[in-house]
């Protein structure tokens, strides 16, 4: 698309969100023409908290499946739009509530931390939810000595390093983030030898044990926004530089080749549908959302 047509698509979009009464919400992997037209860029708690929060009554999530969700379950009265269906989180499909509900038969009484990055349904039989942003706080708030954690092992491995607690993990993994080796980390410091190293605590432990600082994506931001010149190796998906760019464009950040596919679906073309025709929308049940809501309220309380 020509540079003059994508900007009469913006503000065509801009437009129609005010008539229509709409927020759009991003996470920060999103392209940055979405950016351009986000009300609200920011990670998977940030994005909680604002879909929680705002006064519209339409929400355009662009982002992956589950966070559409999280937004209908913590907005239950707001529509929420997902401008493409088929865009979904391949680590949160990794658990299903049957094999849930086994892995808790196998631990009577265990609680149950699942990763915001599961579907609304493995919510329902969760205890507390969590996200990269709170993880290790959200464990410790939980009763007992041991809980069930899922759907992300690598995860799981990073907060068994900061508690006190027995971390019993499902064997699930964000194929994007499981492909980063040590060899990878190393390789790239050897070249920027003056580099920080910042990561997100979904990579393998052995790779985030490399990094000076383990943090969510919105953690990142600050990050960006409070350290200026210096070079950042960054350890997640590659759009998330175009995001710290927009930050602080003094920092040279040096990037690993990761691109998260499903992210990646949604376009301008696909934000206009949504708003022209309110499309898709999610629809969860009222059951559903009860018992997700709880979980999730538990996790925004924390922080
Ligand atoms: P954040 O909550 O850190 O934005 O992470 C979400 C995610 O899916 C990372 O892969
Ligand atoms: Fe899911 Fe990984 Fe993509 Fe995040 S980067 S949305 S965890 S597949």
């Amino acid at each position: 698309m020509k540079a003059r047509e994508k900007e009469k698509l913006k503000d065509t979009i801009n437009a129609l969100k005010k008539k229509k009464g709409a927020i759009i919400l991003a996470h920060s992997y999103q392209q940055e023409d979405i950016y351009d037209i986000a009300d609200f860029v920011g990670d998977s708690y940030e994005l909680s908290v604002k879909a929680m929060h705002c006064q519209e009554s339409t929400i355009v999530f662009c982002g992956v499946k589950f966070m559409a969700e999280t937004a209908k379950i913590l907005s239950p009265e707001k529509t929420v739009l997902l401008p493409v269906e088929k865009a979904g989180c391949p680590m949160a499909d990794m658990i299903t509530l049957d094999q849930l509900k086994n892995f808790k038969a196998k631990y009577p009484g265990v609680p149950v931390v699942s990763y915001v990055n599961t579907n609304a349904d493995v919510k329902t039989e969760t205890d507390i939810c969590c996200t990269s942003a709170n993880a290790a706080k959200v464990v410790d708030s939980v009763q007992g000595d041991s809980v069930l954690f899922v759907p992300d092992k690598n995860l799981a491995g990073f907060i068994a390093q900061r508690t006190e607690k027995e971390i019993i993990p499902w064997d699930g993994f964000c194929e994007i983030h499981h492909r980063i080796t040590p060899e990878m980390i190393l390789k790239a410091k050897s070249k920027h030898p003056d580099a920080v190293v910042i990561g997100h605590p979904e990579c393998r432990v052995e790779v985030s044990e490399l990094f000076d600082y383990a943090l969510s994506t919105g953690g990142m931001v600050k990050y960006a926004q409070e350290n200026s010149n210096k070079k950042i190796i960054l350890v997640t998906v590659d759009n998330m530089a175009n995001r710290l760019r927009r930050e602080n464009s003094s920092n040279n950040y040096i990037t690993l080749g990761m691109v998260c596919q499903d992210m990646q679906m949604t376009d301008l073309n696909s934000v206009l549908n949504a708003l022209e025709k309110g499309q898709h929308e999610v629809k969860l049940d009222h059951e559903t959302i009860g018992k997700a809501k709880t979980a999730m309220e538990r996790m925004v309380e924390i922080k």
